[in-house]
């Protein structure tokens, strides 16, 4: 028994330390069989033979064990010397994902109006009639409805066609002055190379005193904006109809692809439209009981920036997930 306490202490390697174990512990060990004598002992010095051979058990198990975390704690060190690992070695790097170029843009632009002081507004994509069309100053059966054409729900709540309910919604909630901004998804009965049935919008509005917004207020912001996202081009404000905007105004920049000469992309015309915008009109402000105040706003298609920021031709391969597309803009 004391040789075997020894032989614990003096193991080189878990290999001979397993062996020990088996020699000691094991079914025919030492210890084991020492137990088996135990029967054949008389009954007044069982007691004592018991005592000491548990006493045996523990020291010799308590030797084993530490005996083990070293030899183990050994064995570590050695493997992790005799390896020789070369962080500064080549490896391929590893892919990493990357925004889709909507969402992108979206952001681009979302910034630029944070840091014009534009809050960042938000409405459900179900919209009801009120806060899509009729507030908007598109009573029912107004045949403006048309430009915009429609899903509706079984309850008669709509998808939002655009995201100028949210003007109302933001209007409701608040009380001048207003500078607020809108991104998001919408929908409409569409699908061509150009249309599809749902694509996103940036809307803006700014509502204050009468006297502190204008037309003139509207065409510098949008003029100092597009030329930060499009760089060096021309702008043009060619007037136009929406419901809720008085005057109204469509905003051309002249065509990025060709600069103006005429090309496919801008149908020969020089020119590519990006934004409706327009001065609030009252009647918006007086289903609302806004009153002494005047605003502006302007709505703007995202994937549309996205195409002509990426040259990309065709709309609905903004929608496919195809990674050969969206791989570029990693
Ligand atoms: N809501 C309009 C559209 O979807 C865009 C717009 C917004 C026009 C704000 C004027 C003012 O076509």
């Amino acid at each position: 028994m004391i040789k075997s306490l020894e032989q614990l202490e003096l193991a080189k390697n878990l290999l001979e330390l397993e062996e020990l174990r088996v020699a000691i512990f094991g079914k025919k060990g030492l210890l084991t069989l020492e137990f088996l004598k135990l029967k054949d002992i008389k009954a007044e010095e069982k007691k004592a033979f018991a005592q000491s051979l548990n006493e045996k058990k523990k020291e010799l198990t308590t030797a084993y064990e530490q005996k083990k975390l070293a030899l183990e704690k050994l064995a570590l060190e050695q493997e992790l010397k005799s390896q020789n690992l070369d962080v500064s070695r080549f490896s391929f790097s590893r892919k990493t994902g990357a925004f889709h170029p909507t969402i992108e843009t979206m952001n681009t632009i979302i910034r630029y109006f944070q840091n014009l002081n534009f809050s960042v507004e938000d409405g459900p994509l179900i919209e009801n009639d009120f806060n899509n069309f009729e507030a908007l100053n598109l009573p029912k059966h107004h045949p403006a409805r048309d430009m915009q054409d429609t899903f509706y729900t079984k309850d008669f709540n709509l998808l939002r066609t655009h995201t100028s309910p949210v003007q109302i919604r933001t209007m409701l909630k608040e009380k001048a002055p207003i500078r607020m901004i809108a991104p998001g998804a919408v929908f409409r009965r569409d699908f061509d190379l150009t249309h599809t049935p749902m694509f996103h919008q940036i809307e803006g509005l700014v509502v204050d005193k009468e006297d502190n917004v204008s037309f003139a207020n509207l065409k510098h912001i949008l003029g100092e904006f597009l030329q930060e996202i499009f760089g060096d081009v021309d702008i043009r404000f060619r007037p136009s109809f929406f419901p809720f905007t008085e005057p109204s105004a469509e905003v051309d920049i002249s065509c990025v692809f060709c600069k103006g000469k005429g090309c496919r992309v801008c149908s020969q015309t020089g020119w590519l439209e990006v934004l409706g915008c327009g001065v609030v009109d009252q009647n918006v402000f007086k289903a609302l009981g806004y009153e002494n105040v005047s605003g502006y706003a302007f709505g703007m298609g995202v994937e549309r920036f996205a195409m002509l920021l990426h040259n990309i031709g065709d709309l609905r391969s903004l929608f496919e997930s195809d990674l050969r597309l969206l791989g570029q803009f990693r």
